[in-house]
């Protein structure tokens, strides 16, 4: 016989301990709001995981304003442009110029989950990793249900005031949403990236974005002594065909420009991401609301998917805080639209860097100068490049609310 779920109350309900969930705790409970995080991962996974690197200003101001900058203070690495490649030429992307002064930051998604989760622990929050059986219930309902059973076996059922989804784009939360209620939007990309941490220090002071006959490539960082670069690969490619020594040929003949050198290192971590742009509308059902990776994909062409979460957070709290302290709706029946709007500002952006740097399996002549006028356009015009950078770096600007 199964013994009855442990029943609890909290006023949010937070599944995932990505960026999102994470940041949804800290700053509701900056607001006197308290919640419970549940994670189907362990502490070690989570902080592991390697993903996105970079981050717009408006979601360093956000940690900041968030307590949670003083080691994104220290360690992060302050970029103030990019190189775009093509052609065998490199250009400069002067982003301090082009958009007002703003920059972007190289600091690792690990590094933001490491913080979060050492605050979150030292603050007593709950925080259950390595839960399993996560479920929501009655999301049409002022009481929905939070049930998951913990990492020594117990069932645990937490009513709510409401639920945050923000499990990823393969969590529970969005497929919880009955059928006809989201729309969505999707498209898969016919190429995928293959990314190295290498032990070498970068072999550029910016990121390289690189358009290539044979395939985009990207040199980004993550330290002053580590290196985080990617190339295209066909979409099912199976890592196993790249060794080591292969990717580095592939890297140096793909990067290189006369008088300048690729450095190269011990390859700590390989792994393929698969590239899709998927919009799901509205990011919110009664009680129930989607944040991050769980409403929207991008790819990773532009570093929009981790920012993107965070300012999805950040809207949130505004309005969870008034829908559960104050009762008042109005800012959680805007939230879908608050948000969508940045999405699609952020897909549209990412699609256009893809699609103007990697080099599909059907593209023909016509395809190819398109994609070299494109980017001799962006190189050459303040206008064009103006575009490219004032997106970048965060299009429209995250205002943090009442953060400051
Ligand atoms: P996630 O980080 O996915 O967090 C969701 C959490 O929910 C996870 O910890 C998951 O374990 C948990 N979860 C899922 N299901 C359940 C459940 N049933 N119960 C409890 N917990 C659950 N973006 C960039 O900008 N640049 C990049 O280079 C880049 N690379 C990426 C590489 C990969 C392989 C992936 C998947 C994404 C990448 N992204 C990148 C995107 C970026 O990392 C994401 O946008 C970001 O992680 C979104 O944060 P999130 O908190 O919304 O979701
Ligand atoms: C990264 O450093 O992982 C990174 C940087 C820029 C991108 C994508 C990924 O566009």
């Amino acid at each position: 016989m199964t013994s009855p779920a442990t029943r609890t109350r909290t006023q949010v309900g937070i599944v995932g301990a990505g960026p999102a969930g994470l940041l949804l705790s800290r700053l509701l409970a900056l607001r006197g709001i308290d919640s419970v995080v549940v994670e189907a991962r362990s502490r070690a996974y989570c902080e592991a995981r390697q993903r996105a690197g970079l981050l717009e200003d408006g979601t360093v101001r956000l940690l900041r304003a968030a307590g949670l900058a003083g080691r994104l203070d220290r360690e992060g690495l302050e970029h103030g442009g990019i190189y775009l490649q093509f052609d065998g030429e490199r250009h400069h992307i002067d982003f301090r110029d082009l958009a007002e002064g703003r920059t972007v930051t190289v600091y690792a998604q690990t590094e933001i989950v490491k913080d979060l989760i050492a605050e979150r622990t030292a603050a007593g929050a709950a925080l259950h990793f390595e839960v399993a059986g996560t479920e929501v219930a009655d999301l049409d309902t002022d009481r929905p249900l939070l049930r998951y059973t913990d990492s020594g076996g117990v069932a645990h059922e937490v009513e709510c005031d409401v639920i945050a989804g923000c499990d990823g784009f393969h969590g529970i939360c969005r497929p919880a949403v009955p059928d006809g209620v989201l729309s969505t939007v999707e498209r898969a990309y016919p190429f995928a990236w293959l990314g190295i941490l290498a032990d070498v220090p970068p072999s550029t002071d910016e990121l390289i974005y690189c358009r290539h006959d044979d395939g985009f490539a990207l040199h980004s960082m993550r330290t002053p002594e580590v290196s985080r670069i990617y190339l295209q690969v066909p979409a099912d490619e199976d890592i196993a065909n790249w060794p080591d020594d292969r990717i580095w040929a592939e890297m140096q003949r793909r990067f290189a420009v006369p008088g300048w050198e690729l450095k190269e290192g011990s390859i700590t971590e390989k792994s393929i991401t698969p590239m899709r742009s998927f919009v799901a509308a509205p990011m919110r059902y009664g009680r129930l609301f989607l944040a991050g990776d769980a409403a929207h994909i991008v790819p990773p062409t532009g570093a929009k998917g981790l920012n993107l979460a965070l300012a999805d957070v950040a809207v949130l709290t505004d309005a969870l805080a008034a829908l559960v302290l104050d009762r008042d709706h109005a800012l959680a029946d805007d939230y879908s639209r608050a948000c969508l709007n940045r999405v699609w500002r952020a897909t549209h952006f990412s699609w256009w860097m893809t699609s103007m740097l990697h080099i599909a399996p059907d593209a023909d002549a016509m395809e190819a100068q398109l994609q070299l006028s494109q980017l001799r356009y962006v190189a050459a015009s303040r206008a064009a490049a103006t575009t490219l950078a004032e997106n970048y770096v965060g299009y429209p600007p995250l205002r943090c609310g009442t953060l400051g």
